[in-house]
């Protein structure tokens, strides 16, 4: 026989000898493994929440869905945000924050706008599910950063947006939207990921515009607090009412832990597959720039709120 048979023998006896030992293993153990019963048992989610999260001290360390409806509380709170007012909400992925400010606030009217059809049509579900879905209540697919501005100008009461700014393309032209939709003296609050004041090692700095470039964030919307005052003066909203907040400890370190834990409870592939995967190794990349363990801070998670201007009160 020639070598390339013996390599093929060899390989064919390797394979055969671990379908044998897998086959005794599982003869020993009988069938049944214990991520099979995990994922008999599972029962999906109601909620599809996709940010963060505001981890207070009372937010159970496993309780991923209540962070995040936490997080979305905080945006309506800096907003100031009042029973029936006229709510304009960027970025509501998969629905829940519009539910819950339907639910908590009754608005008198809510208009929002997400990218992804996918995530749009499942909102859209949940809403005839919730029986929200009047006449006022209008979820809409589209770009934050250019539908805005097609909304009926001084329209609006508030403009929300929880963990999603950043994406924006470009933020700044969101931001011209808003002013452009709110009424006088509108507010509008969000979640945003701001760069520290001291400056960046070149390393990091290359590190986040290739991390910013995967994310589809244009590097651009990555400002320092004081920028980033200026880009809200710029679009028009008063600087003496901008309040800005680092909530980055009530943000990264639950959600970093969340992460862990889950994954030392569930995280072998066997019970939550390949997606989990991914997010696990995104945790990695949010534990690198957060500091969360312990690292340097190399990103800010701000808390972000803003009054329209009242032209008419201008001298
Ligand atoms: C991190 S998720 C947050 C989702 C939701 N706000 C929440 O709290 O669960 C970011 C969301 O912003 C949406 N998004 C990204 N770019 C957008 C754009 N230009 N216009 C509208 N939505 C956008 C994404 O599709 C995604 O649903």
């Amino acid at each position: 026989m020639n070598s390339p048979t013996y390599a093929a023998l060899g390989v064919l006896l390797v394979a055969a000898v671990c379908s044998l030992r897998s086959l005794r293993r599982r003869q020993r153990t009988e069938l049944y493994d214990d991520a099979d019963a995990v994922l008999l048992n599972l029962r999906l989610p109601q909620s599809r929440w996709f940010n963060m999260g505001y981890w207070t001290a009372g937010t159970a360390a496993d309780d991923f869905p209540s962070a995040a409806a936490e997080l979305c509380r905080r945006v309506a709170q800096a907003a100031r945000l009042k029973a029936h007012e006229r709510v304009c909400e960027v970025g509501y992925g998969s629905g829940d924050s519009a539910l819950l400010f339907a639910r908590e606030f009754e608005p008198r009217s809510y208009v929002g706008y997400t990218s992804l059809a996918g995530q749009h049509q499942l909102a859209a579900r949940r809403a005839v599910e919730a029986k929200l879905a009047t006449e006022g209540f209008e979820l809409r697919r589209g770009d934050a950063a250019r539908d805005l501005a097609t909304l009926p100008a001084g329209s609006q009461d508030v403009v929300l947006a929880v963990d999603c700014a950043y994406h924006f393309n470009t933020r700044a032209s969101f931001l011209d939207g808003a002013h452009h939709a709110l009424a006088p003296l509108g507010r509008i609050a969000l979640t945003d990921l701001l760069i520290p004041v001291s400056d960046l090692s070149f390393v990091d700095h290359f590190l986040l515009r290739a991390l910013f470039h995967l994310a589809k964030a244009p590097w651009q919307n990555f400002l320092t607090t004081s920028a980033y005052r200026d880009h809200l003066v710029q679009a028009g909203f008063d600087r003496d009412s901008i309040e800005m907040q680092d909530i980055s400890d009530d943000v990264w370190p639950g959600f970093c832990r969340f992460m862990r834990e889950r994954d030392q409870q569930a995280g072998r592939s066997t019970i939550l597959g390949s997606a989990w995967r991914g997010l696990s190794m995104y945790t990695k990349v949010v534990v690198w720039y957060s500091g969360a363990r312990g690292g340097k801070r190399r990103l800010h998670f701000y808390l972000i709120s803003a009054r329209k201007a009242d032209l008419s009160t201008r001298g």
